[in-house]
């Protein structure tokens, strides 16, 4: 446990947002879901906040302890439980490295595909918490998708089992899907059930480079029109490109004013003629260069570059406000169109990059500017609500991936009625009566203040 006045507290009082820093007063670093259950316990009793916190690597806020009290961090708890060949089942603590997770697995012939850009420090807890997708989700779809079962802490120290180690289940409601994508507003999870898939034998990837974005969101737009199922189709701009070049040199063609980073999976058979024919379709759409990566070696260096694109445009900017809207495919093109106006129209550089395939594009506005300057701040502002405002009006969500956390809470009422909102209020309510979990997060206070 940290207690008051140690500066480690410091460290639980930040992500990876832009959100600032909320120190806790002490961090409980439990090793077992009975200790957890015990914060939970104590917390209710004498009515403290709790915020619970995976490795801290969301992008909204969600992990922040916006009202001070104990943050209960799962980083301690991180076994792998089990690793099932027959039932195609993991079973694991929720503080384990989402890509220790999957390299276990993989070492046993199997696959577990969502694979969140951060999945070297993530760990699947989060991932649970925040339904986290990233580029295979095209094929394979996001964490939900995974999550047979969990064990859940509640406020108030009850422990609670739901779901099932079965691949299919239709017994009672659903609570896991509930659970899954809850940003820790509805319970504290301390093991999960996860579905697991043969690994795929082969497994080959395609850059292709374009001179605008136009071509490359057309690019993907007629391989999903073509039938076409690659497991990842990402999408980055030339600002995204730029700043690629010094974390991974020579990896992205940094000149390009655009690229997609198409991957394949399956049987060795076939494979490669799907590659050649994924990229004359990139090359009819305005491909100027299209190089394939058959090796290992070479999709990893591929991958590694294209994670390093959120880390190296915070490491350049002083300000980088990340968002991850999601349109419905058929509406890429006009919402990276609309994205470009923003951009000019706000005086913001903008670098767009992300998982086109799935309508799901990290737009970050950028700036050098003090990141305290109020017209700044202002103008920031502005351009976010008219970003969410366009992705609305193209039939989209506020939110495909990152969850809603403090970060974009003030936005919600644009997307979903009050009414809406007062019902997920009472789900919230169920768990947490006080609101004493992870409180400030996801839903907007009540117009008139009665249930902040
Ligand atoms: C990514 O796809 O790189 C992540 O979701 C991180 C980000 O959006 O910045
Ligand atoms: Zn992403």
């Amino acid at each position: 446990m940290l207690r008051p006045g140690d500066d480690r507290l410091a460290d639980y009082g930040r992500d990876e947002s832009h959100c600032g820093r909320f120190p806790p007063d002490c961090a409980v670093l439990v090793e077992s879901a009975d200790e957890a259950a015990l914060v939970l316990r104590l917390a209710a009793e004498h009515r403290v906040p709790v915020t619970p916190r995976g490795a801290g690597s969301g992008m909204t806020g969600g992990a922040l302890p916006v009202r001070g009290g104990v943050v209960l961090s799962t980083e301690r708890m991180g076994k792998i439980v089990d690793i099932d060949e027959d039932d195609l089942v993991c079973v694991t603590q929720p503080g384990v490295i989402t890509g220790e997770l999957q390299a276990a697995v993989e070492e046993r012939g199997m696959c577990y595909p969502p694979d969140p850009a951060s999945l070297a420090f993530c760990s699947i807890g989060g991932n649970v918490a925040s339904n986290a997708g990233g580029p295979r989700a095209f094929k394979y779809g996001v964490t939900r998708e995974y999550v047979l079962g969990l064990d859940v802490a509640l406020m108030g120290g009850e422990r609670l089992r739901c779901g099932r180690r079965t691949s299919k289940g239709v017994t009672g409601y659903d609570l896991v899907a509930g659970f899954v994508g809850s940003e820790g507003t509805f319970g504290v999870v301390t093991e999960i059930v996860l579905k697991l898939l043969p690994r795929p034998p082969a497994v080959a990837a395609l850059l292709a480079s374009y001179p605008d974005m136009t071509a490359a969101g057309a690019a993907v737009s007629a391989l999903i029109k073509r039938g076409f199922r690659p497991r990842t189709l990402e999408i980055a701009d030339r600002t995204s490109l730029e700043h690629v070049r010094a974390r991974a040199p020579g990896t992205l063609p940094a000149t390009a004013g655009a690229i997609t980073l198409v991957e394949l999976d399956g049987e060795d058979d076939g494979l490669e003629a799907a590659l050649v024919r994924a990229g004359q379709i990139c090359e009819t759409a305005g491909a100027t260069d299209v190089r394939v990566a058959s090796t290992d070696s070479e999709r990893r260096r591929l991958w590694q570059a294209r994670r390093v694109i959120s880390p190296s445009l915070r490491e350049a900017h002083r300000i980088k406000v990340s968002e991850d809207i999601c349109v419905p495919r058929g509406r890429i093109l006009q919402m990276l169109e609309r994205i470009q106006a923003l951009s000019v129209r706000f005086d913001l550089l903008v670098a767009t990059f992300g998982h086109a395939g799935d309508g799901n594009l990290h737009v970050n506005l950028l700036s050098d500017a003090d990141p305290d300057d109020g017209r700044v701040k202002e103008r920031i502002e502005q351009a976010l609500e008219a970003l969410f405002r366009d992705t609305l009006e193209l039939g989209g969500t506020l939110s495909g991936e990152h969850g809603i956390g403090i970060a974009k809470r003030r936005f919600m009422p644009l997307e979903q009625s009050e009414a809406l909102m007062e019902w997920q209020r009472t789900w919230k309510r169920m768990w947490d009566p006080e609101e004493l979990l992870n409180p400030g997060k996801v839903l907007p206070p009540h117009p008139r203040g009665c249930h902040e």
